[in-house]
């Protein structure tokens, strides 16, 4: 059985002095949690958001990472440097970056790569756009990011990747995909695994879903056959409210 994995993205939020009130009130909430519980914070909270974690079971994540080990890459921050502080996971690939700041299929796959060498969990963002899902390429589009993402990884790296479908007209807008719809892409991109990398690594990779997941829809979404969990963004900012979603099964 997958585990379900509930990670909160706050996207560019949170000062340090709001980031540790927020585990003050948030940790006690779900300590008793089955489920994998990560926090995707901005770099300047990392710190702050590990030290103040460090006797809880919560996870601790970054938002995106350079492929590059070191380097001169002005501004940016490398899986080294996050691992050397503690952080488990990474988002790679957020239709965010894809958005605005210029990340392809390419350069996700470099990414993928670079953090699995350091031992650092990949969330690897994919989703079609509105226009996308009314022209029907839904499918298509996921199941081609997901591949260009995984390329050139062996089977044993491959089960270590967190996929997260997040459909871009779902983020942030307060629309959600039905839970039927959601799973029925979820279940399109483990195919697609399992045609590549065999059903043994399908059936082990933990697929969430992302798109304006909240308390009232996150038990619909999460008992479903295929998604294993959730990427919150906007319901992770509130304590109470993200640890309603954490305790989905409560
Ligand atoms: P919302 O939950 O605010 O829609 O954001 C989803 C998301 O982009 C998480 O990565």
């Amino acid at each position: 059985m997958r585990k379900k994995v509930i990670a909160g993205n706050w996207k560019m939020n949170m000062l340090p002095n709001e980031a540790i009130e927020f585990i003050q009130e948030f940790a006690p909430l779900v300590k008793d949690t089955q489920n994998e519980v990560i926090l995707c914070v901005p770099y300047t909270d990392l710190f702050y958001v590990l030290l103040n974690t460090q006797d809880t079971n919560i996870k601790v994540g970054a938002q995106n990472m350079h492929w590059e080990e070191n380097g001169a890459y002005t501004g940016e921050v490398s899986a080294k440097m996050l691992k050397s502080i503690g952080v488990k996971y990474v988002i790679i690939g957020h239709s965010e970056r894809r958005a605005y700041f210029a990340e392809t299929d390419e350069t996700v796959n470099k990414k993928v790569k670079t953090a699995l060498e350091n031992e650092l969990t990949p969330i690897v963002c994919v989703g079609e756009t509105l226009e996308q899902r009314e022209q029907g390429l839904t499918k298509d589009i996921i199941t081609n990011q997901t591949k260009l993402a995984l390329d050139g990884l062996d089977e044993s790296q491959v089960e270590k990747v967190i996929i997260a479908y997040e459909p871009i007209w779902a983020i942030g807008t307060g629309k959600t995909a039905t839970s039927e719809d959601a799973n029925d892409s979820v279940k399109a991109i483990r195919e697609e695994i399992s045609k590549i990398y065999g059903q043994n690594v399908a059936n082990r990779v933990i697929i969430q879903y992302g798109g304006s997941v909240k308390s009232s829809n996150a038990k619909e979404l999460f008992t479903t056959s295929d998604i294993d969990g959730g990427l919150v963004g906007g319901a992770s900012l509130k304590a109470e409210e993200f640890a309603k979603i954490v305790n989905y099964e409560l």
